[in-house]
């Protein structure tokens, strides 16, 4: 039965930071510690599975921040176009790109959308990642954000993975309609339904997001946006300072945005801000790399006290589900460490997404998510560039055994 089988993993070498052992039971976490300890705490027998981790690790489940994962069609076509030299920007304004893919997904049944989305998440659960974000942002019209919406708390519904769902109406500016208009629909036309949706309980949207970009939405725009989101519940959680400077960690941090994305042009001030401001970088090593930008200044943002979470960015242009590749890549590209890259990706992540108090790490009364390593070395599953699913034994999401 879902969520209530009670889980001991036993003899796990003490590394940190595996716990020689834990048990979950109803979902959460009911110990952690050592194996003879938590033996005293329960019988055996109330045990209706013990897993034996010897010569394996024990992880808390990847939380991945910043995910795409619904929409129809895909752009590889766009990507040979980049490899021959176009730039994002350039492709986005002759009409490609984001707008590509918004007229695919705009065709596209509730159900069709629910069918690759589910394939998609559970790519990314058998990669290691137990929650997720998820935009919507492919339809820019009210019916086809909220076929998206709908399509993602079906997801939430019926699938394993957890989900925080994210409103990113403001993804794009639809063809025929200036900024100022887009905006305007945004606050008078959608949130306003958004909210109704929210309160009926038919819909639960936990973030709103904006693309705040030189010919996309301005900083005013932005504002706006994010302040009438935040205005009816939802927390601030939007992509910034990405291919120009902005000032969008600056607005981030004074709206009280509880994490901004991208972040590669950010300013130094900006970085102060949003470490005063207790506001998360979620940095995007899949996206940067592919689009070839300058690296985000993952050291700076550290070193400044800034809470560095990751996402995946899985999107039409970034075809990666995979945490671990991620965490590789944020080593290498952006020289954090692998301890960095792990709490990047597991309790800064679930901060990003406003619940560290219950996921991202092996604590007593969280949820029990973990993922079992086949390796005494964690760092395999950063270290392994690719392949990961045979190194991860099994995925746990509330104590059920995926
Ligand atoms: O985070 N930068 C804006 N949004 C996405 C890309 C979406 C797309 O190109 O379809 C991102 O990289
Ligand atoms: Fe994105």
């Amino acid at each position: 039965m879902h969520g209530c089988c009670p889980i001991i993993l036993d003899r796990i070498p003490q590394s940190i930071p595996c716990p020689e052992r834990a048990a979950a039971k109803d979902g959460c976490i009911k110990a952690v510690g050592q194996a003879d300890v938590i033996r005293n705490e329960f019988s055996e027998a109330s045990f209706e599975r013990i897993i034996d981790c010897s010569g394996k690790c024990v992880l808390p489940g990847l939380v991945d921040a910043h995910t795409h994962p619904v929409w129809a069609g895909d752009r590889v076509h766009e990507f040979a176009m980049k490899l021959a030299g176009a730039s994002y920007m350039e492709i986005h304004q002759a009409g490609g790109g984001i707008h590509f893919t918004v007229e695919h997904t705009r065709k596209a049944t509730e159900d069709e959308l629910l069918a690759t989305l589910q394939q998609r998440l559970g790519r990314m659960l058998r990669a290691g990642s137990t929650l997720v974000e998820c935009k919507s942002g492919y339809g820019l019209d009210l019916d086809t954000e909220l076929k998206m919406l709908r399509a993602i708390e079906r997801a939430r519904r019926s699938t394993d993975i957890g989900i925080s769902s994210t409103y990113c109406g403001a993804h794009a500016v639809p063809k025929g309609k200036t900024a100022t208009e887009a905006t305007d629909d945004i606050i008078n036309n959608h949130l306003p339904k958004l909210k109704e949706l929210k309160l009926s309980g038919e819909i639960h949207v936990n973030n709103i997001d904006v693309f705040c970009e030189k010919g996309v939405f301005d900083l005013e725009s932005t504002r706006r946006i994010l302040q009438a989101g935040k205005d009816i519940g939802l927390q601030i959680n939007f992509h910034g300072d990405e291919l120009h400077p902005m000032k969008s960690a600056e607005l981030g941090a004074e709206l009280g945005a509880r994490a901004i994305s991208h972040l590669e042009e950010v300013s130094d001030e900006g970085i102060v801000a949003m470490a005063r401001a207790k506001c998360a970088a979620v940095l995007l090593p899949t996206t940067a790399y592919m689009l070839r930008l300058k690296q985000p200044q993952a050291r700076k943002m550290l070193e400044e006290g800034v809470i560095v979470a990751l996402g995946s960015d899985f999107n039409p242009n970034a075809y990666c589900f995979s945490m671990p590749m991620v965490m590789h890549l944020a080593c290498v590209n952006m020289k954090m460490s692998m301890n960095e890259a792990l709490a990047a990706a597991t309790i800064n992540a679930a901060y990003a997404l406003g619940k560290s108090d219950t996921h991202g790490s092996l604590e007593v009364g969280k949820q029990g998510d973990l993922l079992i390593i086949n390796s005494s070395r964690w760092e395999h599953l950063i270290y392994q560039f690719g392949g990961h699913e045979a190194l991860i034994n099994y995925v746990i999401v509330k104590g059920k055994v995926i």
